[in-house]
């Protein structure tokens, strides 16, 4: 009877795990690496298309040869200073990133589509947008500051 108890329990943690691990590969979903840190936002997010298709925002958020839109470059090296604690220049008042405040962030209203936003949803167009996990990463980030990290 102890060993059968025994067993039930290593049977149910280990179904625990997998479940765990289930849900931990799913949140950051069509970005597996993707972390809340800012080079890791740059590499998953701005630089490039994910699993799901999206657009890597620098294939517009990019003065190589073109007038950024938004009047946003994204680039490594330059998007963090284009970013945080900087004014939108599309809506008045309202500033990309706010550390330790991902609500106030306009930048996670312009992703998430808020109905406050100045112009439209991003990436531009018909999506594929952010997935609500990838949405957690970068609000986590925001939250810890905001760090050039
Ligand atoms: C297909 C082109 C395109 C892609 C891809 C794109 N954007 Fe944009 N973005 C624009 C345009 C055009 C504007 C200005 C008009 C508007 O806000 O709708 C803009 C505006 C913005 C703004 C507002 C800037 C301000 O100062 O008000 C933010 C923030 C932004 N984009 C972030 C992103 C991020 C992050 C991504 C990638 C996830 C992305 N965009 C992908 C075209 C794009």
């Amino acid at each position: 009877m102890r060993r059968f108890v025994m067993s039930v329990c290593v049977v149910g943690a280990s179904m625990l795990f997998a479940g765990c691990d289930e849900n931990l590969s799913t949140i950051t979903g069509p970005t597996p690496n993707l972390e809340p840190t800012f080079a890791s936002i740059q590499r998953d997010i701005f630089n490039a298309r994910d699993l799901a298709g999206r657009q890597a925002c620098i294939e517009c958020h990019t003065d190589a040869g073109r007038n950024p839109s938004g009047n946003l470059v994204l680039l490594e090296g330059r998007s963090y200073a284009q970013l945080v604690g900087r004014g939108s220049t599309g809506k008045g008042g309202a500033t990309l990133v706010i550390p330790n405040d991902p609500d106030s962030s306009y930048i996670v209203h312009k992703l998430e589509g808020n109905a406050d936003i100045a112009g439209q949803r991003m990436p531009r167009g018909s999506g594929p947008f952010l997935t609500v996990g990838q949405m957690m990463v970068i609000r986590r980030w925001i939250e810890l500051g905001a760090l050039n990290n």
